[in-house]
């Protein structure tokens, strides 16, 4: 049996190229080495996200985007969170093992108090239950289905140390259920730039989304900052943004006759702009027709969703009853 590899997706937003490099290609990736588990992690959402229809768009985002990259739902376990009540079961239960202090140190919530404290408001403002027993919930996510890998951003990290810490409590007072899970930590070597070249983040306002209209894609390339060289002048490639896009996503011949065109001089903003714009449309466009046809027709989405969720459902009940068994209320 293979080892299980599992991915929380967090559906907060529409998803861009850098969390398309960074997070959703390398966890795609996985597929070939692990038993894969993806799910939409809507119930973490709630601590931020609460509009329905806002939640209800997000979902099918993320969904759509995750299958229209390559997310095989038949290989794969691919599931909302919130269909999986064996999940919040399990969350309670582990909150019963949890020592409050864990919460008190997780990163998010830690930062959240520290902004608070700097500006003078009282520590706990604008933090929901949620949001401070958030880490909990993750470890029941991750123990229930016995994930043997966790991939995540560094931001993550602590959160899987305390799922390995609980799950070793729980062995150790009740019976050895749980598999010790091992995270895997996807270090960013390359920093992927937004239009204004700082880190791409929807906290910056810089990102361009993976999957955009010819038109709107753009619109988007047309803003990428330049300095105010003209069309004549020799550049350097590797002082421009568009080419540090570029060259993510081009074959390292394509980045070197453009390198070199960037060089020659002759070649204007507005020619690299186009390229991008070529290379992006050609990267994606068998993607994003999946994606918009997804999109135009959510009950395809909810199908393929409500399938997973079946198949969830059947190992989560399993477990359960172990869990429920080791804690002697069953
Ligand atoms: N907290 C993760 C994030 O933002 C999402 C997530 C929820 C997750 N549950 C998980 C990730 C379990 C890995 C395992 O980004």
């Amino acid at each position: 049996m293979k080892a299980i590899s599992l991915t929380g997706i967090k559906p907060t937003g529409t998803p861009h190229l850098g969390n398309y490099l960074g997070a959703i290609r390398p966890a795609l990736d996985l597929a070939q080495q692990y038993e894969p588990v993806y799910f939409i992690a809507d119930y973490h959402a709630l601590t931020t996200v609460q509009d329905a229809s806002l939640m209800r768009d997000n979902i099918y985002k993320v969904a759509a985007t995750w299958l229209a990259l390559g997310l095989n739902p038949e290989e794969a376990l691919f599931y909302k969170q919130s269909d999986i009540p064996e999940i919040f079961e399990l969350n309670w239960a582990l909150s019963c093992i949890t020592p409050k202090g864990f919460m008190n140190r997780a990163h998010a919530y830690k930062d959240k108090v520290a902004k608070n404290i700097e500006a003078g408001e009282d520590q706990d403002y604008g933090v929901n239950m949620g949001l401070y027993a958030y880490p909990c919930l993750m470890n029941a996510d991750i123990l229930i289905f016995n994930a043997n890998v966790v991939p995540v951003g560094k931001d993550q990290k602590q959160h899987v140390e305390f799922a390995r810490d609980i799950a070793l409590r729980f062995n150790k007072t009740f019976a050895p259920i749980f598999t010790i899970p091992e995270p895997i930590i996807q270090e960013k070597s390359d920093v992927i730039p937004g239009l204004d070249g700082r880190k791409m983040s929807k906290s910056y306002g810089n990102t361009i989304e993976i999957f955009l209209e010819s038109k709107a894609l753009k619109k988007k390339i047309g803003k990428i900052v330049t300095n105010t060289q003209s069309i004549e002048e020799a550049k350097d490639p590797d002082s421009c943004h568009i080419f540090a896009l570029y060259k993510l996503f081009a074959s390292p011949e394509a980045t070197e006759s453009l390198a070199t065109r960037y060089r020659a001089g002759g070649l204007g903003w507005g020619h690299a702009k186009a390229e991008l714009h070529h290379l992006l449309e050609e990267t994606f466009q068998e993607a994003r027709t999946k994606y918009f046809h997804l999109m135009a027709n959510p009950l395809e989405i909810e199908k393929i969703l409500d399938y997973g969720a079946q198949k969830a459902r059947l190992r989560a009940k399993e477990n359960m009853e172990k869990i429920r068994e080791a804690l002697g209320v069953s």
